[in-house]
C-alpha cells in the first residue's frame, strides 16, 4: 500500500493532465489506468485516431480534386485500407508512449488495474489498496446506445468499431449528424463510401449557430453526404453481412428503411462512472448519470473530486484538460479557474468548422442587442490560392461595447484561427481591438481580421 497526495482515476485528458500538474505543483500523485495504454478515449479510440484518418483521407481528397488544377498531372493513389490503420496505430502509439514519458520525467505513477473507491481516502486497484488525501475522478464517457440498436463493432459500429473497419464500406449509414457522425462520415465518403445521414432533427451538429450549420451541410452534401433530416431511427437488423436501417419520419411519422453494408452509431456519449462505488459511498448524481460536482469540482464527499465528460458541461478532452489543471491548482491551495464561456469547439472535418462563445440564436434568446460582421474565405487571397474559400467567419459583437460576444468560423483552419478570438475574449476585446491588430498578408487570419472589421467601419476586401 502506498500513501499519496492525490490519486487520479482515469487517464484520458482530463486524468493525465490533472496528474502531471498535480506532480509539477509539489504533490505526491499516482493515476490509475486499466487500459493497456495511457491517454482514455482521446487518444486511443478518439480523437486522435480519427484526426489521423481525417488527415490521410484529406490527403487522398486533395490529389483527387485539386491537384490537376495546380498542374500536378498523373497522381492517383490507391488506397492501402491495412497501411492507413497501421499508419493510425503508430500515430495512437506515439502519443500514448508520450504520456508515459511525461508520468516518468513528472514522478506520476501509473497504478495499472481499474480503479474503485472503498472509501473516502482509500482508492483499490486490483488486489491493492492505496491511500490518498485527494481523490479526482476523471473516468470519462462512454457511447450512449440507442434503445432497438445493437452495436457489435462489426456491422453495426461505435466510434471505436468505426476507427478500425475490417474493409471500406460500399454503403454507409450515419444515425447521428453530430461532431462523431460527421467526421468519420467524412472520412468513409473521400475513401468512396457511399454515406447517409439519418439525423433526428432538421439540422446537423446541434448547439451550433444556425448559419454555420446550413452552409456546413450544403458543403458536405457537395463532397458526396448524404442527409435524411428529421428522422428518428428506431431499430437496426443485422442480416448476414448487411444491415437494415428502420427509421420514422418525424414529420409525418411515416417508416422507411435504408440498407448499408455499416452502419454507424453516433447519437451521443454518456458519463461513465461504473464499478467505482459511487452509489455506496453516497456521491450525489444528476438526472443524467453526471457526477454532481460545486465550483470548485469537489463531489459532495469531501476529498473526492471529478472532472472532465463524467461531469456536467460540453465532452471535450480540452474542457476535461481545463479542470485537471484546475483542480490540481485547488488541491495544491492555490486558486483553480475554468472559464466555461470561452470554451472552443471543433469540428475536424474540411472545411473545419469552429466556434466560441454565443451563438446568435443564444444572443437572441436572451434579448441581447449585437451585431454581426462576417467575412467569407471568398475575399481571402490565401484561401483562393488553396483550393479553401468555401466558408466565411463570423463575429458577434455587443450593439453598445463592441465587446467580442462569439466567434463561428467554417473555412480552412477554423479550428485554429478560433484560438485569437479566444484569447480577446480572454481579455475581454472589442472587435476593433482585433480589427486594429496587423495581421500579417496572406494568412486565413486576415479573414478573422476583416470580420472584425465588418463589426465596425466595414471590411476591405468584400
Ligand atoms: P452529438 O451529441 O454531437 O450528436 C448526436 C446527434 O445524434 C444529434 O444531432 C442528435 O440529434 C442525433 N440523434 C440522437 N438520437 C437519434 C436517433 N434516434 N435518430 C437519429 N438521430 C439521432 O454526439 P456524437 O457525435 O456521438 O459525439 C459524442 C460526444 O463526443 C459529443 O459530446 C462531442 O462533442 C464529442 N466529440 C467531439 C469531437 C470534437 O470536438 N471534434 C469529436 C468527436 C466527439
Amino acid at each position: 500500500m502506498a500513501s499519496y497526495d492525490v490519486i487520479i482515476i482515469g487517464s484520458g485528458p482530463g486524468g493525465y493532465v490533472c496528474a502531471i500538474r498535480c506532480a509539477q505543483l509539489g504533490l505526491k500523485t499516482a493515476c490509475v489506468e486499466g487500459r493497456e495504454t495511457l491517454g482514455g478515449t482521446c487518444l486511443n479510440v478518439g480523437c486522435i485516431p480519427s484526426k489521423a484518418l481525417l488527415h490521410a483521407t484529406h490527403m487522398l481528397h486533395e490529389t483527387q480534386d485539386n491537384f490537376e488544377a495546380m498542374g500536378l498531372m498523373g497522381a492517383s493513389p490507391k488506397v492501402d485500407w491495412e497501411k492507413m490503420l497501421a499508419y493510425k496505430t503508430d500515430v495512437i502509439g506515439q502519443n500514448t508512449k508520450g504520456i508515459e514519458f511525461l508520468f516518468k520525467k513528472n514522478k506520476v505513477d501509473w497504478l495499472k488495474g481499474w480503479g474503485s473507491i472503498p472509501e473516502p481516502g482509500k482508492v483499490r486497484v486490483g488486489e491493492e489498496t492505496h491511500e490518498a488525501k485527494n481523490i479526482v475522478i476523471a473516468t470519462g464517457s462512454e457511447v450512449a446506445t440507442l434503445k432497438g440498436v445493437e452495436i457489435d463493432e462489426k456491422t453495426v459500429v461505435s466510434s471505436t468499431g468505426a476507427l478500425e473497419l475490417k474493409s471500406i464500406p460500399k454503403k454507409l449509414a450515419v444515425i447521428g449528424g453530430g461532431v462523431i457522425g460527421l467526421e468519420m462520415g467524412s472520412v468513409y465518403a473521400r475513401l468512396g463510401a457511399e454515406v447517409t445521414v439519418l439525423e433526428f432533427l432538421d439540422h446537423i451538429t446541434p448547439g451550433m449557430d444556425a448559419e454555420v450549420q446550413k452552409t456546413f451541410q450544403r458543403i458536405l452534401k457537395k463532397q458526396g453526404l448524404s442527409f435524411i433530416m428529421g428522422a428518428a431511427v428506431q431499430s437496426v437488423e443485422v442480416m448476414k453481412t448487411k444491415a437494415k436501417v428502420t427509421y420514422k419520419l418525424r414529420k409525418d411519422d411515416s417508416e422507411a428503411t435504408l440498407d448499408a453494408d455499416t452502419v454507424l452509431v453516433a447519437t451521443g456519449r454518456r458519463p461513465y462512472t461504473d464499478g467505482l462505488g459511487l452509489a455506496e459511498l453516497g456521491v450525489e448524481m444528476t438526472e443524467r448519470g453526471q457526477v454532481k460536482t460545486d465550483a470548485h469540482w469537489a463531489t459532495s464527499v469531501k476529498g473526492i473530486y471529478a472532472i472532465g465528460d463524467c461531469i456536467s458541461g460540453p465532452m471535450l478532452a480540452h474542457k476535461a484538460e481545463d479542470e485537471g489543471m484546475a483542480v490540481a491548482e485547488t488541491l495544491a491551495g492555490q486558486k483553480g479557474h475554468v472559464n466555461y464561456g470561452v470554451i472552443p469547439g471543433v469540428v475536424y472535418t474540411h472545411p473545419e468548422v469552429a466556434a466560441v462563445g454565443k451563438t446568435e440564436e443564444e444572443l437572441k434568446n436572451e434579448g441581447r442587442a449585437y451585431k454581426v460582421g462576417k467575412f467569407s474565405f471568398m475575399g481571402n487571397g490565401r484561401a483562393k490560392a488553396n483550393f479553401a474559400a468555401d466558408g466565411f467567419v463570423k463575429l458577434l459583437a455587443d450593439k453598445d461595447t463592441d465587446r467580442i460576444l462569439g466567434a463561428h468560423i467554417i473555412g480552412p483552419m477554423a479550428g485554429d484561427l478560433i484560438h485569437e478570438i479566444c484569447v480577446a475574449m480572454e481579455f475581454g476585446a472589442a472587435a476593433e481591438d482585433v480589427a486594429r491588430t496587423c495581421h500579417a498578408h496572406p494568412t486565413y487570419s486576415e479573414a478573422v481580421r476583416e470580420a472584425a472589421l465588418a463589426c465596425g467601419d466595414g471590411p476591405i476586401h468584400s
